[in-house]
């Protein structure tokens, strides 16, 4: 009779030999969780059946000393730390794309099982790296990989899996959202919260990759395809980042009763019988009472919505060393328990197979403010604009103008849904009216 632990895949070690786990990055949360390894040795080995031990740290340079960590773990060869026979568990914080990636196939094809916090390469190459990880029979593993230290992976791919999920939204960044909230209760411009949020370490000092909203479509990808069992990819999102908000958007939020947020935005659409994908990231005035509203500084949360279930809300903090430590270390042990039992965890579900809509098609609310002549007639030109393009006004507003230059009167207007081409083309056409001077906020309005 075999044991499970004779049938486990990957390294041969008995049942009284500790799991040995490769480390590959040693920044703030690799180290954290090195940390942690050894810290809570005692402790992880009840929780897991067996002992964990470092095998490896994987690192650009050595001979930078690393405080509480053995000099002779550290390696500049990742590429063969990974091959090497007695690694059981992989640990990949290196982020980006190359090596990563080929670092990952190589353990997996070697029979480690890979704990990975790399959204990027997730939604980028996700199937190709769940597929191998299917062939050889071990697990992959990412809670770590969107909004940190906050459990939403695994509530999807488990807890929630026999429900019907209909919507993801959330803010899963928290540099952009350090700076919006600043702007909100400071009325400081962009440029200005964002060299504070550099200042502060919140921001990189190339913040594109937040402000620009890649980090969040690629999380947005990860979930979208997750909750609607679809392969969903960061080229699939509809990406706009916070660089061009301005404290005038902010302001006219607040006089809206409303909060400037990032969002990511994951929806299950029916289109003429059809069930398909939207999914995107863009700022977007939200209702104060909304749950995500109040989320302020540099905190993460998750709105999702099932049939059954209803509303839930996940919140916490979505970066920083120990944070996405923890969230690598529930995934540690879930991979050790699976291969001291010689099994392994759910792989990808994608039989849904759900087509991304276009964001044409995406029925959304927007919030438009211009300056235009204050004459007769101008109400019902600016009126007709939106009736020309099938738009429904929801509330229009008159108010003074602030500028001082020329005689005129501020309008403020939100829509009732519609869909994405006929809003764009409806401000593209109220641009070119005569009758106004400026278009100066538009922005989509989401959250009931
Ligand atoms: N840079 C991200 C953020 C954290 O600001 O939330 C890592 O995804």
């Amino acid at each position: 009779m075999t044991s499970p632990s004779d049938s486990a895949v990957g390294a041969q070690t008995t049942a009284d030999e500790p799991l040995r786990v490769a480390l590959l990055g040693c920044g703030v949360v690799g180290s954290a969780v090195a940390r942690l390894l050894t810290d809570h040795a005692d402790d992880l080995a009840a929780r897991v059946g067996r002992r964990l031990e470092v095998a490896g740290i994987a690192v650009r340079r050595t001979g930078v000393e690393r405080a509480g960590l053995d000099p002779a773990l550290f390696t500049t060869d990742a590429e063969g730390l990974v091959a090497r026979p007695d690694v059981d568990l992989v640990v990949e914080v290196i982020g980006g794309i190359e090596p990563a990636r080929s670092l990952i196939l190589t353990a997996i094809e070697h029979g480690a099982s890979v704990v990975t916090a790399n959204k990027a390469l997730l939604a980028e190459d996700g199937p190709r790296l769940f597929e191998a990880a299917e062939q050889a029979g071990v697990d992959l593993y990412y809670e770590a990989a969107v909004a940190g230290a906050i459990p939403i992976i695994r509530p999807l791919r488990e807890s929630l899996v026999g429900d019907d999920v209909t919507t993801v939204m959330g803010i899963v960044n928290g540099t952009t959202n350090f700076i919006l909230d600043k702007m909100h209760t400071e009325g400081s411009g962009f440029d200005e919260v964002l060299a504070e949020a550099q200042a502060l370490g919140y921001a990189e000092a190339d913040p594109t990759a937040d402000v620009e909203g890649f980090d969040a479509a690629a999380k947005a990808a990860i979930l979208a395809g997750l909750a609607f069992h679809s392969r969903v990819t960061a080229d699939d999102v509809h990406r706009e980042g916070i660089t061009e908000i301005s404290s005038s958007d902010i302001a006219a939020a607040k006089s809206m009763d409303c909060t400037v947020k990032a969002l990511a935005i994951c929806r299950s659409e029916i289109v003429q019988g059809e069930r398909f994908i939207s999914v995107r990231t863009h700022p977007a005035m939200i209702p104060n009472s909304h749950p995500l509203a109040s989320v302020g500084g540099a905190y993460n949360a998750v709105v999702v919505e099932s049939t059954n279930a209803g509303r839930l809300m996940f919140y916490g903090p979505g970066a920083g060393g120990d944070p996405t430590a923890s969230a690598v270390m529930g995934d540690l042990v879930t991979v050790a328990r699976n291969r001291v039992r010689g099994t392994s965890g759910p792989g990808e579900s994608a039989y849904a197979n759900r087509r991304v809509m276009s964001m044409d098609d995406v029925v959304t609310r927007y919030f438009i403010s211009l300056e235009v002549v204050d004459q007769p007639g101008v109400l019902a030109t600016v009126a007709a604009c939106f009736a020309d393009h099938h738009v429904s006004v929801q509330t229009m507003r008159q108010e003074a103008s602030l500028r001082s230059d020329e005689a005129g009167a501020r309008l403020v207007l939100v829509t009732h849904a519609a869909p994405e081409a006929a809003l764009s083309a409806t401000v593209r056409a109220l641009g070119d009216l005569p009758q106004v001077h400026e278009v100066l906020s538009v922005m989509r309005v989401e959250g009931e």
